[in-house]
């Protein structure tokens, strides 16, 4: 079975305190060098996060990036290069939730992919249909348009995230034949469309939990899950990473 990859995404929850016990409980009988599992957490807290991290066993994300890529006068933004300077491996890029409240462009996305790449880390591309999109049938087109700018990406590691977005936060899980359709079609679309798309995983998420995460995981072209809720329980989230044969 090749290597999956368990990213939990915290989203905008935690303290500096629980964010740090959470990381400590999952850190307690990790083994070390774990290139497998990463952490979203809150942009604030990285830096402490990565000071907590021993011998890389559980990788940074961040949750978002600037589309800019230089230094300079974008109050408020945070560089692709900062991010890595943190101690980021990864950076989710077109997050359900940023495209609904912060009305992200695909030329935003595409700038954001690109810098993360530039800065040496790995973007986790989201994409999802909405529930009114998947009933009215078009949702293949749906994921099929937001997949189009990574045709436009250098060569290198990318992860692209299926979260449907009806399944997120909600308790609805995509059933294992709809996540199979999407995953073999974003496959099939990268091999076409992307540079080096051999490297290209794609994780499945939403409402991924302890109960689910098993079959899901065992699907075809299910290259590994991106957890929000179930991630702030760090027992909940290790018996997710086991299932994905990870110790941890
Ligand atoms: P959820 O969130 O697991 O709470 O549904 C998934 C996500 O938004 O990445």
């Amino acid at each position: 079975m090749p290597a999956k990859l368990v990213i939990g995404n915290w989203k905008m929850n935690t303290r500096s305190q629980s964010a740090e016990a959470l990381l400590a409980a999952l850190l307690r009988d990790a083994s070390t060098n774990n290139d497998q599992v990463a952490i979203a957490a809150p942009a604030v807290y990285l830096q402490r996060l990565f000071a907590q991290l021993q011998d890389g066993a559980i990788r940074l994300a961040a949750q978002d990036v600037s589309r800019y890529a230089a230094d300079g006068a974008y109050t408020g933004e945070l560089s692709a290069e900062m991010l890595a300077d943190c101690g980021c491996t990864y950076v989710l890029v077109g997050h359900s939730e940023r495209r609904q409240y912060f009305a992200e462009t695909d030329a935003a996305l595409l700038s954001k992919v690109c810098n993360v790449m530039a800065a040496g880390m790995v973007p986790v591309f989201c994409v999802g249909e909405t529930l009114a999109q998947r009933e009215q049938g078009g949702y293949l087109e749906v994921i099929h348009q937001q997949l189009a700018l990574l045709t436009d990406i250098p060569e290198g590691g990318c992860v692209v995230a299926y979260e449907p977005v009806w399944a997120i936060g909600t308790g609805k899980v995509a059933s294992l034949d709809q996540v199979a359709e999407i995953h073999d079609a974003i496959k099939i679309w990268c091999l076409q469309n992307v540079n080096a798309s051999a490297n290209i995983r794609v994780l499945y998420g939403g409402s991924v939990k302890a109960d689910n995460a098993a079959p899901i995981l065992a699907t075809k072209n299910v290259d590994g899950v991106l957890v929000g809720g179930a991630s702030l329980d760090a027992e909940i989230f290790k018996v997710i990473c086991q299932a994905a044969g990870i110790s941890i």
